[in-house]
C-alpha cells in the first residue's frame, strides 16, 4: 500500500516512524518539494533511532491508495481541498484530527466517492524539532468509516497496524469514539494549556472536583445527542489517558506556547455549541474556552 501522510506535525511524524518498515509511507508538508531527509525517532523508553523521512511530490499523491490526514481541525478543509482534485476516486482518505465538527461542513468530502474514516488516537507524541519525534505516551488508535466503506482496504489496512505494532482497532460506530475522544479532549488539553503543566499533573487531587464538572456536562451533551455515557466509566477514561500519556505535553499546551491557533473551537466549543442547541448548560467548558482565547491572540 502506498500511504501518503499529510502533516508533518508530532502525530503524522510518530505515524511516519510507526508505518516506516511496513508499507511505501511518504510524507508531506506545505510544499510538494520531492526531498528527503531523516527523520530521530525517540520510542517510549527513550532509545532513539534514524530513519530516512521521505516526502511526497505531487505524483505520489496522484496514485496514493490512502491519504493519512494529520492536520489540525481548522486546517482539514483547505487540505481536502488541495487533494481531492489530485488522488483517484479509489484513494482511501482517513482524518485524524482532535474535536468535532469538522466533516459536516466538508461539502466536497460528502460528495467525493473515495471511502472517507476517522481515525482518532490517545498516543502522546511531540515533535522536538522538524527532523526528530518522540513518543510521549501508549495510546489507542480508533478507525472508523464515515462515508463509502471499503472492506478490502480495511482488511489491508488492519494488516500493516498489525505489522507495525500499532494497538487499534475498527469500529462500527466511530461518532461514539469521536464523543469519548472529544470527552477527554476537553478536560486534558484546556487545563494543560492553562495551567501550563504535562498531563500526568491532572491526576493531582486538586483537579479531581474540576475534571468532574467539565465531564458532567459533556456527558450530558452527549448523551442528548443520542450517546448512553455514564460520567463514571468516563471518568476513568480520562484518568487513564492521564496515565498513560503523563509526559506528554498536551497539542493545546504546545500551540499555546508557540503562539499557534489551537483547536479550543472545535474541542470545549463544540460542546457549548451543541449545549446551546439542547440548552444545556456548560458553564464549565465555556469558562476553559474564555480562559484560552485569553491566553493569546493567535488562538480562536
Ligand atoms: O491532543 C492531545 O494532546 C492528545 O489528543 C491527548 C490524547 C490528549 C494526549 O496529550
Amino acid at each position: 500500500m502506498k500511504l501518503v501522510i499529510i502533516g508533518n506535525g508530532a502525530i503524522g511524524l510518530l505515524y511516519y516512524a510507526q508505518l516506516f518498515d511496513h508499507c511505501r509511507v511518504l510524507i508531506k508538508d506545505r510544499t510538494f518539494d520531492k526531498k528527503s531527509g531523516s527523520l530521530s525517532v525517540e520510542d517510549i523508553n527513550g532509545c532513539t533511532n534514524e530513519i530516512q523521512l521521505n516526502y511526497a511530490s505531487e505524483d505520489d499523491i496522484k496514485d496514493a491508495d490512502c491519504i493519512l490526514m494529520c492536520v489540525k481541525s481548522f486546517d482539514v478543509s483547505i487540505a481536502i481541498s488541495n487533494v481531492i482534485p489530485l488522488i483517484t476516486s479509489r484513494c482511501a482518505i482517513i482524518l485524524s484530527h482532535n474535536g468535532m465538527g469538522v466533516i459536516e461542513h466538508l461539502d466536497s468530502l460528502k460528495k467525493s466517492p473515495n471511502p472517507i474514516y476517522n481515525l482518532l488516537t490517545t498516543q502522546g507524541s511531540q515533535k522536538c524539532d522538524s527532523g526528530y519525534v518522540k513518543h510521549t505516551g501508549i495510546g489507542d488508535t480508533v478507525i472508523g468509516n464515515v462515508f463509502n466503506p471499503n472492506i478490502n482496504f480495511e482488511a489491508q489496512l488492519k494488516l500493516i497496524l498489525n505489522s507495525a505494532l500499532i494497538k487499534h482497532s475498527i469500529v462500527e460506530n466511530i461518532k461514539e469514539k469521536q464523543w469519548h475522544k472529544l470527552a477527554i479532549n476537553c478536560v486534558i488539553n484546556p487545563l494543560t494549556a492553562i495551567n501550563n503543566i504535562a498531563n500526568g499533573e491532572l491526576i493531582k487531587s486538586n483537579y479531581n472536583c474540576l475534571i468532574e464538572n467539565i465531564l458532567a456536562e459533556v456527558v450530558a451533551v452527549a448523551n442528548a445527542e443520542g450517546n448512553v455515557f455514564k460520567l463514571n466509566t468516563l471518568l476513568s477514561t480520562v484518568r487513564e489517558v492521564i496515565c498513560n500519556t503523563a509526559r506528554n505535553s498536551s497539542s493545546m499546551r504546545q500551540d499555546v506556547l508557540n503562539n499557534r491557533t489551537t483547536e479550543i473551537e472545535f474541542i470545549n466549543g463544540y460542546v457549548i455549541k451543541k449545549g446551546l442547541m439542547y440548552d444545556i448548560p456548560t458553564p464549565e467548558n465555556e469558562k476553559l474556552y474564555q480562559q484560552i482565547k485569553a491566553l493569546g491572540s493567535a488562538t480562536i
